[in-house]
């Protein structure tokens, strides 16, 4: 085992509900582990500006249960160049910190390996992002809270389009994933799921509401933001064209998908990998992202993270098909 006395943590990229549960978890094991904890603000952005806070346990009490990162984030174009990333370090170094926790998504992984690569610096990532993009962990935090929030909107978006027998499409964010728009899909009973993973849904499409819009019933279509097939205005215009005397409304959840009180789930997971994320460094592992597959931890090399592509659940996909 290194010698660590102290370390940093700072939050990245968008945030996401169970941020600050996964920093609580981080400072509480630190300080078990006799280690100093500093919190960094405004994520590599603080980092570079030296913008950094000691954290005691009091610090971070009464935040499991808040949404967003009382730690701030940002999404640093400074940091993406290697005088940035040397900055940063010159921080890391001044208050004498052994190890970095990044918690965020692939952006900010990318960063922190970057980082651990050119200074020789341990990093540990914590997969953080509402959209569960991350090649080698099953879940992100964030992800279960997000697919709450789409399933408590689009069930009221439910009671108007049946009052109505209207065509509903609801745009999900995701990035160019399909993972909230499937799980959500599935949880909210849509009528049809678009996501970028699969092509060819659009003829699918049009066949189901030939059927639906005949027999006088409103439909829900889940469309992922990254969908790559059209714009979600186009589709909806199209099949209005089609059916002419149907009633067709687009819905954009946008960023209220992202916030809100992290759901059991989330703080669970995050708690977990905050634990596991300070072990990591203890047992001299340098940057990897400790993930969760088939619920038990994992260390993934933040390179893989990266550059591999997690792929979307088949037999999600198979009880689409059989429960439209
Ligand atoms: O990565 C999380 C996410 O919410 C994506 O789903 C979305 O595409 C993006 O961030 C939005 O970013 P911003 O908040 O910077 O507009």
């Amino acid at each position: 085992m290194e010698n660590f006395e102290r370390i940093a943590i700072l939050t990245s990229g968008g945030d996401a509900p169970g941020m600050n549960a996964a920093i609580r978890a981080v400072v509480r094991a630190g300080i078990k582990n006799k280690l100093e904890v500093y919190g960094v603000r405004r994520g590599y952005d603080g980092l570079i500006n030296d913008d950094m806070i000691k954290l005691d346990s009091a610090a971070v009490s009464n935040i499991i249960q808040t949404g967003g990162t009382f730690l701030k984030t940002a999404r640093s174009p400074e940091f993406l160049k290697k005088e940035g990333r040397a900055r940063a370090y010159d921080s890391l170094k001044k208050h004498q910190v052994d190890g970095l926790i990044v918690i965020g998504g692939d952006g900010s992984f990318a960063g922190a390996s970057l980082l651990s690569r050119e200074q020789n610096f341990p990093v540990i990532g914590i997969p953080g992002t509402i959209d569960n993009d991350l090649y080698g962990t099953d879940y992100t935090i964030g992800f279960d809270t997000a697919l709450n929030n789409v399933m408590t909107a689009v069930d009221k978006i439910r009671d108007t389009a049946s009052s109505h027998n209207r065509i509903f499409f609801v745009e999900v964010m995701g990035r160019e994933a399909g993972f909230i728009a499937l799980r959500s899909g599935i949880a909210c009973g849509a009528e049809a799921i678009l996501i970028p993973e699969v092509d060819g849904q659009l003829d699918k499409l049009m066949d189901l509401m030939e059927k639906r819009v005949s027999q006088k019933r409103s439909s829900i279509i889940m469309v992922a933001e990254g969908e790559r097939e059209g714009n979600i205005f186009d589709m909806a215009k199209m099949v209005e064209k089609k059916f002419k005397d149907q009633d067709v409304r687009v819905s954009i959840l946008g960023h209220m998908q992202r916030g809100g009180s992290p759901t059991a789930f989330d703080r669970v997971t995050a708690s977990r990998l905050g634990v596991a994320a300070v072990d990591a460094l203890l047992n001299d592992q340098r940057s990897i992202m400790v993930g969760i597959a088939n619920n038990e931890i994992t260390h993934v090399p933040l390179n893989k993270t990266i550059k591999l592509n997690k792929s979307i659940n088949k037999g999600l996909l198979e009880i689409v098909d059989i429960l439209i």
